[in-house]
This record gives C-alpha cells, structure tokens and sequence, in this order.
C-alpha cells in the first residue's frame, strides 16, 4: 500500500483548505481535541459502509462516470423532498389538483421543492439508464457480478414504476390520460391481464381508488422496495471485491494495482460529484417548473393522448405491432435477453475495457449505424407502404402484425449477427456488444419519434 500522504495531490489539497480555514476560523486550530473528535466520528462512520482502501485505478473518473453515486445522491433527494411534498398533497381526486396549485402557489418554497422533486426523478431514470449502459459496456457483469447485474434490473424496473405511479398524483389532463392509456394496455397481457388492470385502478375505471392505490404505491410500497435493493446492491459490489478492475496496457489480466485510503481519496470525489449535480437540479428547478395541465377531465381526451415519455418506445410499437406483441411479447423478450446476458458463455473475456475491443468499438458503432437507418425506413414503410392485409385478405392480425413482423425482424438481425462476426473473426462478447446496440439505437428511435414526430391521431408529423 501506499503512503496516503507523500506526493499525493489530493493530500496536499487538503493540507492547503485546513490551513486556509485556520486563518479564517482561527479558534478551530486551538481545539485539535475537539476537531479530531468530529473528524473521528465522521470517519468511523463513513467507514462503516465503505471499505477502508480501494485501487486507485478504479479511482479513474471515466470508468464510472459517477453515474452510480448520482442515483444514491437522487435517490435521496427524491425521498427528502417527497416527504416534504407529503404536507401538502391531498389523495383524493377532489383536491389533489388544488392541493398542488396551493402548494406551488401559497407555500414557501413550494413550487422549488414540487419543481426539485419533478426533474430529480426525470434524471433519475437516465442517470440510470446510462449507469446500466456503463455496466454493460465495461463488461461488469461478467461473474463475479452476474447476480448485481439482476439485482440492478430489479432497481431499472422498480425506478421506472416509481415515476409512473407519481405521474397521476397531479390529477391533471397529461396524468389523467396517461395513465389512463398506460393500464388500458393491461388489457392485452394474456394470462391475468384484465384482473391486473381491475386492482390497480381499483375498479373499471380511474378513479378515487386508482388515486389512493398510485398513492400508496409510490410513497410507501416502491421507496421501501428501491431502499432495500440498493443495500444488496451495495453488498454485491462490496462481495465483489470492489469495482471491475481495469486492465493496465501491459497485463494480460486484471489485477488490483495500488491502493489508496478511501477518505479521502474516494469520499472527496464523490462529495464533488453530488455537489455538481446538487446545484444543477437547484439551478434547473429555479429556471423551469414542473408542468401542470388543466385540471383532470374524464370526458375530454387531448389528441394526440400519450404515454410517459419513458413509454413513449411501447406506445409508438403499438402502432407497428399487434397489441399482444408490442406490450407484451416483445418486453417479455428484452427482459429475458438483458437477464441472460451474464449468463451466455463467453470463451473469453475483458471486463473494464471499454467496449471490450478496438474491433469492439468498430462492430458497436456498425450496429448503432445500422439501426440508425434500419428503423426509421422501417416506421415510414409500415405507415405508407406495407399493408398486409389488403395484399392477404383475411389474414388474422397476430400473424400480419405480430408473427411475420417479428419473425422477419430476427431473421434480419441473425443475418446481420452472422455476416458480422465471420467478416470481423469477432468474438462472442463482440458480437452481444453489436446486437445489443443495434436493439437500443433501434428503441431511441422508436421514443423519439413517439415523443416529437407523432401529431394529432398519432399521425406521422414534423415537429
Ligand atoms: C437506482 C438504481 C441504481 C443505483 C442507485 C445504483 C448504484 C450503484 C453504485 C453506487 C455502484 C458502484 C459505483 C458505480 O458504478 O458508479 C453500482 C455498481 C453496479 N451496478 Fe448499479 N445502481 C443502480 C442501477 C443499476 C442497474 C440498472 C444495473 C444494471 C442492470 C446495475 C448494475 C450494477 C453493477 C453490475 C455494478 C458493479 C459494477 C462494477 O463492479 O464495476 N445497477 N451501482
């Protein structure tokens, strides 16, 4: 290990602040009992849940991006104001509206905390989505990290419920008819889907029940859920042994290099990262409010009438495939396909290296071109072009808008798997890599054109 103190930057950094602080706080030098006393407390504790060394390599800020302390940071930031919008908000239909025209109205720092609450939880799901994006293109869900990487799934899904159930809280027209859209989809879930849709919405209808169950959902049920799957989530990378460990130029296998003390060496990093991102949620949440529409209409829907932005890639699949494939098939496939990527068999492995290899890179960025010009030709042929049932009359639409579409979309992307790897002699990670980007290009496409090309009726529109 090395000596934390001689030629360490941050060491010297820090000297420098405390001398600084004496000079200013001159009464905090005379009391080195007291101080140490603090500074001991704060330590101790810090060190009851970090190690007390980690690699310096793993230190390197481009191998995380932060991305996973910026969910704790907002994970905690939604709870906190959460609980203060807790005050304030009422859980009846009646006055759930105005409970929230009140708050931004006529408490102090109402509509900060509202606004602060609002686009915390909107990062939150691309700041996790990029962390899941770092974790599969580092390869850190190679064994020992296999069972993190279900456990990090679990949290993608129950983060994505938390925003959703919050969305109707508002009572008003985007949530009302969101949501309303959102679990009629239930409808189509083959085994149990009606009785579903019956218990989340408390009845036929949304309603006061629906209110009250998305209301308990979101404060009590999904907090607690989130809380308990990031302590395992913790433990599995602590059971790890720490991060995926980069590999130096010369290794032919990852080791774990120098170490350095985690206070401060890692603790003043990720304290600058929460700061940074702390003040860029404030800076937003004065700058631009959350939105609010009119009030809650049940016998007025706005054209066109769309999903949370994060569904928004189901929605505009809904409008290509059968119900059946679009909400449930297909999802279900994803999820089984991202649950057995650990599990594949990989002759050979580089956890750490970003995109595995420098063909990796190349076969990634074939795949995201690909889907780049493969999707949208897709979208404008479905809508203008192909019409198979006029071409075969009589056919049942889960073979012409669910089967046959799917069936041949495989097929192409076989194809493409098979032509790539004997062109590039790729490896089997290599090749996971490409198809894998090929599928998330070709689902970016998807939402954004929901989000911004789709106009009155759903009709394609320029925006
Ligand atoms: C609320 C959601 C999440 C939180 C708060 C969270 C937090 C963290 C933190 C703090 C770390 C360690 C440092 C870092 O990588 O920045 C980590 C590592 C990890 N996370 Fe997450 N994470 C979340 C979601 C996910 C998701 C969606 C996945 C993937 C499906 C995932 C898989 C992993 C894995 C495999 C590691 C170990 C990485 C390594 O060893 O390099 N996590 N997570």
């Amino acid at each position: 290990m090395r000596p934390a103190q001689q030629n360490d930057p941050v060491a010297e950094q820090l000297s420098l602040f405390r001398r600084v602080g004496y000079s200013i706080f001159p009464g905090m030098a005379r009391q080195p009992e007291k101080r140490r006393g603090y500074r001991h407390f704060f330590n101790t504790l810090i060190l009851h849940f970090r190690p007390r060394i980690v690699p310096e390599r793993t230190l390197r800020f481009t191998l995380t991006w932060g991305l996973g302390g910026m969910a704790v940071v907002l994970v905690f930031m939604l709870i906190g104001t959460g609980l203060l919008l807790k005050f304030a908000y009422e859980p009846f239909p009646g006055r759930a509206y105005d409970s929230i025209v009140h708050l931004q109205n006529e408490v102090l720092f109402g509509q900060l905390i509202r606004n602060i609450h609002h686009w915390s939880a909107n990062l939150l799901l691309v700041v996790v989505f990029l962390h899941f994006l770092r974790v599969f293109f580092t390869g850190a869900f190679h064994s020992p990290r296999q069972f993190n990487w279900i456990f990090g799934l679990t949290l993608f899904v129950t983060v994505l419920l938390s925003n959703f159930t919050g969305y109707l809280l508002p009572w008003d027209q985007l949530a009302y008819w969101a949501i309303t859209i959102c679990t009629g989809m239930l409808e189509y879930m083959p085994f149990g889907g009606a009785k579903i849709q019956h218990w989340i919405r408390g009845g036929t209808e949304i309603g006061p029940a629906t209110l009250s169950n998305f209301y308990a959902i979101h404060t009590a049920i999904l907090p607690g859920c989130v809380i308990i799957l990031m302590a395992f989530h913790f433990w599995r990378v602590r059971k790890a042994g720490g991060l995926v460990m980069p590999r130096g130029p010369d290794e032919d296998a990852p080791s774990r290099g120098e170490t350095v003390p985690t206070i401060p060496n890692l603790i003043l990093r990720e304290v600058v990262v929460a700061l940074v991102l702390i003040a860029g949620i404030l800076v937003l949440s004065v700058v631009l409010n959350a939105p609010l529409e009119a009030k809650a209409n049940p016998g007025l829907s706005p054209n066109p009438t769309k999903a949370p932005w994060y569904f928004m890639g189901f929605q505009e699949m809904l409008l290509h495939f059968h119900p059946l494939f679009a909400l449930f098939v297909i999802p279900f496939l994803i999820m089984c396909a991202l649950v057995s990527i650990p599990y594949m068999r990989y002759p050979e492995t580089t956890p750490g290296v970003w995109f595995v290899s420098s063909k990796g890179r190349r076969m990634a960025l074939t795949g995201a071109v690909t889907g780049l010009i493969a999707t949208p030709i897709g979208i404008l042929l479905d809508e203008y072009v192909i019409d198979v049932v006029a071409w075969i009359p009589g056919i049942p639409s889960l073979l012409s808008n669910g089967v046959i579409p799917l069936a041949l979309i495989l097929a192409g992307v076989w194809g493409f798997y098979s032509v790539m790897k004997r062109r590039y002699g790729a490896s089997r990670e290599e090749t996971v890599q490409m198809v894998f980007v090929f599928f998330l290009t070709a689902f970016v496409i998807l939402t954004v054109t929901g989000i911004w090309f789709r106009g009155t009726a759903m009709k394609l529109a320029w925006p």
